[in-house]
């Protein structure tokens, strides 16, 4: 098949099989800005559930340069990657102070923000402002390399510029940037996934080299799994009068600035007693409540929880008694979250 057909035969079957997802139904350089920075590493169900929320309190760059960090964080929760709202909010600011508060749409101008690299800028200059740039995420790149019988290893430097060279010229002999970049996205995620080739709806079926050698299964060839760090974190729900201990992470490391009851973090499980004489606030009891595991991508923490009652009048410096609704009000992770479900 012709390049040109080949774009056409995406951008048509865009068209007409797209799923309606919020960040589609309106389109602004703004929207496109902020569903591109959530769906980065996290799945589309939960960018779905958080994307209008967000939208509703920062309508436009400048609600979000203006808010307070701890705010911005709040409505990040539970999309993980906390980095990413950082650097939103900082991409927010300098739209304000450079672009006059309007959302870029030029790829260079993109570039020139935080947290957006080459696929940001191509999905927001080719989505939103129709610019023909060409974009390449995971799911782009597994098309490409079946469609082009590429059985290289997709993390290689190669591999990848060849991914970019061929994106490349999709998008030059497209009609619609906007539908063929979405539409390259769309058939990874669901048709040509990971785990099927469902080649009988697939727009690129005809001409495809993975499907004519029947190597659909084996092209990209399947990662090696990731090796992962065991920690254990034991956290304790300490209560006072109806009120939960919580401590703030710092600034570095997994859920930087995330609140947590506390929690005494060591390579190897502790018992009881050495959590209780290590959590800084005396207990007069502590009790087991439950553990879990809670998978991170270079990380697999085991965590335990446990319930202590304060010493009368125990200190906890830097730390805060914290309400029901207070405690709503404090950005958490997911798996803080279960922790506080256990409670
Ligand atoms: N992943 C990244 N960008 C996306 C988009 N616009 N639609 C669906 N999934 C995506």
């Amino acid at each position: 098949m012709e390049i040109g057909n080949r774009a056409r035969a995406v951008e048509d079957w865009f068209a007409a099989n797209r799923r309606r997802l919020p960040w589609r139904t309106r389109r602004s350089a703004w929207r496109s800005l902020v569903s591109e920075f959530m769906l980065q590493q996290t799945q589309v169900a939960r960018v779905v559930e958080k994307f209008e929320p967000f939208l509703t309190r920062f309508p436009d760059p400048a609600s979000l340069a203006a808010a307070d960090e701890q705010e911005v964080l709040a409505m990040w929760q539970g999309l993980g990657y906390y980095r990413r709202a950082r650097n939103l909010k900082r991409a927010a600011e300098m739209i304000v102070e450079r672009f006059g508060g309007r959302t870029p749409l030029e790829p260079d101008e993109l570039l020139e923000l935080p947290g957006v690299g080459r696929y940001t800028a191509g999905a927001i200059a080719s989505i939103a402002g129709r610019r023909r740039v060409p974009i390449v995420d995971g799911n782009v790149q597994r098309v490409l390399a079946r469609l082009h019988e590429d059985d290289a290893d997709p993390t290689s430097r190669d591999a990848i510029a060849r991914a970019w060279q061929r994106a490349t010229e999709l998008v030059d002999a497209c009609d619609r940037p906007d539908r063929l970049n979405e539409g390259m996205m769309e058939l990874g995620a669901l048709v040509c996934t990971p785990g099927m080739a469902d080649c009988g709806v697939c727009p690129l079926a005809t001409g495809c080299g993975a499907r004519r050698s029947g190597r659909q299964a084996s092209i990209p060839p399947p990662k090696r799994a990731a090796v992962k760090i065991e920690v254990h974190h034991h956290s304790v729900l300490v209560r006072r009068n109806g009120r939960l201990l919580m401590e703030q992470r710092g600034d570095d490391g997994i859920w930087a600035g995330l609140w947590q009851v506390p929690t005494v973090e060591s390579k190897r499980k502790l018992g009881p007693s050495q959590v209780s004489r290590r959590c800084g606030v005396e207990l007069t009891e502590i009790d087991r409540v439950g553990s879990f595991t809670h998978e991170l991508s270079h990380r697999r923490i085991h965590v335990h929880v446990f319930r202590g009652d304060a010493a009368p009048g125990a200190r906890a410096p830097g730390r805060t008694w914290q309400t029901r609704s207070g405690l709503e009000r404090l950005p958490v992770s997911n798996a803080v979250r279960r922790i506080l479900e256990l409670g």
